[in-house]
């Protein structure tokens, strides 16, 4: 069997995961895609940390070029986080001939048209499923199932962290510092929460999002953003009274032609679908103008979730590969 080698950079959660998943379907995936998948090379910043999953000491290593000019490689896949030198290696890779999957949101919607751009121009493929929601399959469908409809609206619940805060303080009645403090003691929250509690994150999942289903690209930065910081019990208490939910939303919205776009708290009625996503879930509700319509709902992040979103893509593209190589 012809063989796809794949260079991993990043072995945190998702690289991990990813790798796992990779490893635990072998024969699944080879046999859908016909190839025999290796990981050749995983970049890290340290050869002595403990891993999450086994593999073997060799593959490892702390030089980029490693897998970026290794002609040998036939797909990267950035998992490292933050917007460089994530952005910069995928370039490097799409340059030296790699197609690339990534599931860094920061990196991907900073940089989403040049990184497409480069792509086409090598005719290569990039992948992003693992960026927005995690292990939701919402930017392969929309990009392949749904790709004849017109969407003239999205709504999410990207960001599993905030969901999860809001859901404690609106059932257990706890405020927002104790819940954030128990979220960051539980590991649902990062030490330091700013990029999911004032919203940026969602922004990032957004701006993909838009891209990918309205054709319409628009940076992070200029997505008016609000997170859930200033969101108070009392406010919660209000609009339980009114049979309402609070929820952080990311909403696309074409009115009268016009695209309007935010991230922001918003009290939705009980009945909405999207209300009742609880706890870290994730949902996208999205409506098409012939599908009409439809809600995704599943783990919107965790090392096995958006490793196996990050997987699919690589699976997918090693097939893209065989069919070329016919
Ligand atoms: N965690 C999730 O559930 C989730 C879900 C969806 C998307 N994502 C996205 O996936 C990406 C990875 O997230 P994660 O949670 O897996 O992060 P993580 O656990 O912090 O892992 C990052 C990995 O990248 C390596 N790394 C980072 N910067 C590096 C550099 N400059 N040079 C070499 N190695 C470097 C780290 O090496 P060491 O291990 O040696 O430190 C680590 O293995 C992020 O963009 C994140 O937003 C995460």
């Amino acid at each position: 069997m012809k063989k796809v080698n794949i260079g991993l950079l990043g072995f945190g959660n998702v690289g991990a995961g990813t790798y796992e998943t990779l490893y635990m379907n072998k024969s699944h995936i080879e046999k859908e895609a016909k190839v025999d998948i290796q990981v050749k090379k995983i970049l890290v910043n340290s050869l002595d940390k403990p891993r999450l999953v086994e593999a073997p000491q060799e593959l490892f290593t702390t030089n980029a070029d490693d897998i970026l000019l290794d002609k040998d490689i036939d797909i990267v896949v950035e998992v490292l986080g933050g917007v460089e030198p994530a952005a910069s290696y995928m370039k490097k890779a799409l340059e030296n001939g790699k197609h690339v999957v990534t599931a860094n949101k920061a990196a991907a919607a900073d940089q989403f048209e040049d990184l497409v751009s480069l792509a086409e121009k090598n005719k290569l493929t990039i992948k992003f499923e693992g960026c927005v929601a995690g292990g939701i399959p919402i930017l392969n469908a929309i990009t392949t199932v749904l790709k004849a409809n017109q969407f003239d609206e999205i709504l999410g619940i990207l960001n599993g962290t905030t969901n999860y805060i809001l859901t404690k303080m609106a059932d257990e009645g706890l405020s927002y510092d104790n819940v954030l403090k128990d979220a960051q003691e539980k590991g649902f929250a990062e030490a330091d929460p700013t990029a999911d509690v004032d919203g940026i994150d969602a922004a990032n999942k957004l701006s993909l999002l838009m891209a990918l289903s309205m054709g319409k690209y628009v940076h992070p930065s200029q997505i008016p953003t609000v997170g859930i910081r200033n969101v108070t019990l009392e406010d919660i208490e209000k609009a339980q009274q009114d049979n309402k939910t609070i929820k952080l939303i990311a909403e696309a919205k074409i009115k009268d032609g016009q695209l309007d776009y935010s991230v922001k708290p918003m009290a939705l009625d009980n009945e909405h679908p999207l209300a009742r996503v609880k706890n870290e879930f994730n949902a996208v509700f999205v409506k098409g103008n012939a599908v009409d319509e439809l809600m995704f709902y599943g783990r919107g992040a965790g090392s096995l979730p958006t490793g196996s979103a990050v997987a699919g893509d690589v699976l997918r593209t090693a097939q893209i590969i065989a069919s070329h190589r016919r």
